[in-house]
């Protein structure tokens, strides 16, 4: 299916505007169209409904030819989808395993306690709640677990890193609570400000000690999180949404070791499983019991019981030591990258990366928008997104940032060498920016994803 997918993709470069030209091409469109629908998993919606067959196609295309850097997405495995697209799609079991209010729950309860039970393994947790049906869903629970109305939440800058679910004026969350910010001490470093975010915390008294980024390309000191949390009698949260295949793939510390009591994520982006959420709590009964409430029935129905199915066979591809060497490669491959960058003298916020993801200030380098860069780099073939960086002077839909990650490209094999070549194009696109070396990207881009295609597993 990778060698049809590029074959189409080769015919596209044999047409004008939607137009094929050659009568070779035209029948080789016509026979990839009927070999390539023939490989898709989508026959009855084929059948039934050509409109959205047409866009799954489309998708599922656009997926293998292009090269995906945003941070937060990846391909997942075959099997995840296979439990996706699951007949526990048609269940109701409001409720947890053995406590339900509907019946029929023999194999929901299996597959619900596999799931918690393989993701308090994987990331050393007493309690689970695999419910939450998205990241920003798991991190609203936490907090009506946790506050009362007005209650305070010490968090990351938004600016600086942190997420929309975190108090972004523009959530209903800063309606019903009070949000205060911590920030970067030197943006050069990423070293972030422990003593003025324990200044701050004794002077407002936060319920909630909240670390995690959307946007952070560094470690955070886990022990001065839950040393100031301890001091002023708040509960201290990792949203490790971004980070989470990371941590438990052993190739970044786990903030429980440290003795956060509370991690929320998604199950999507770095841990490669189903989009979702995930609560985890260390060691606290009293808390898990406060979770599990808050969760349902507190803020969702009925758990979507083909995602936790979907959870629980990603959870168990994290468990294999397999996932491991993936986690690893997936921080070599952003050090390749950090050091073409450097080499050629570009800016980084934090100076670099510890993990998954690069934030490039391109107005300071390159002298172009985060959003002319994004579209420049989309033309090569490179999908990424623009950002805001730290105490951007720029406005949010056209920032002075690009934000860009590996993990899905080491799921399509790419090594050290790859990835740095990936950068040398990206430099090059942002510094020339003419047709030409645009073209020239595209097909440097074309020929590595041609000799990495997603693995027939993850198709
Ligand atoms: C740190 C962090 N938390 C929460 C979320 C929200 O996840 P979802 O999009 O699944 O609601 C994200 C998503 O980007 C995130 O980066």
């Amino acid at each position: 299916m990778s060698w049809l997918c590029w074959r189409r993709w080769e015919l596209n470069q044999d047409s004008d505007f939607g137009q094929v030209k050659s009568f070779e091409a035209r029948l080789w469109r016509a026979f990839f169209h009927f070999c390539y629908t023939r490989t898709m998993t989508f026959p009855f919606i084929e059948q039934e409904d050509p409109e959205i067959f047409a866009a799954l196609v489309g998708e599922e295309q656009r997926q293998a030819e292009g090269l995906e850097l945003i941070p937060s997405e990846n391909y997942v495995s075959r099997a995840v989808k296979e439990a996706s697209a699951s007949s526990l799609t048609n269940k109701y079991s409001e409720g947890y395993p053995g406590k339900r209010y509907y019946g029929g729950q023999e194999y929901t309860d299996q597959v619900e306690t596999l799931a918690i039970d393989r993701a308090k393994t994987l990331f050393g947790a007493a309690y689970a709640n695999v419910q939450p049906l998205s990241g920003a869903n798991a991190n609203i629970a936490m907090y009506m677990a946790l506050l009362e109305p007005g209650d305070t939440v010490l968090g990351m800058d938004l600016s600086h890193g942190g997420h929309l679910t975190h108090g972004h004026p523009v959530t209903y969350l800063t309606k019903m609570f009070n949000f205060v910010r911590y920030q970067m001490k030197n943006v050069e470093t990423g070293e972030i400000d422990y003593e003025e975010m324990r200044r701050t915390a004794k002077e407002v008294r936060p319920k909630i000690i909240l670390a995690g980024f959307s946007a952070y390309p560094r470690e955070l000191d886990y022990a001065k999180f839950v040393a100031i949390a301890r001091e002023v009698g708040a509960v201290a949260v990792m949203d490790i949404a971004h980070i989470a295949g990371l941590i438990a793939g052993k190739a970044a510390k786990n903030p429980f070791d440290a003795g956060f009591d509370i991690m929320t994520s998604t199950t999507h982006k770095t841990l490669r499983g189903p989009r979702g959420g995930l609560i985890l709590v260390r060691e606290s009964e009293e808390l898990a019991k406060k979770i599990d409430k808050a969760v349902f029935p507190g803020l969702q129905g009925g758990p979507h019981m083909h995602q936790i199915a979907a959870k629980a066979v990603s959870f168990r591809e994290a468990l294999a030591p397999s996932f491991a060497a993936y986690a690893k490669q997936i921080i070599a491959n952003t050090k390749a990258m950090e050091r073409v960058y450097s080499e050629h003298g570009a800016r980084m916020i934090t100076g670099g990366s510890d993990n998954h993801l690069i934030l490039l200030d391109v107005w300071t380098s390159f002298g172009i928008s985060g959003g002319e860069a994004e579209k420049l780099l989309d033309r090569a073939g490179i999908t990424l997104n623009k950002n805001t960086i730290a105490d951007d002077t720029r406005k949010p839909m056209d920032p002075s940032g690009i934000r860009f990650g590996t993990p899905a490209m080491t799921t399509r094999g790419f090594g050290t060498t790859e990835s740095a070549r990936v950068a040398e194009s990206m430099i090059e696109v942002l510094t020339k920016r003419d047709d030409a070396t645009v073209e020239r990207a595209k097909q440097e881009v074309k020929n590595l994803a041609l000799a990495h295609p997603i693995p027939e597993s993850f198709v």
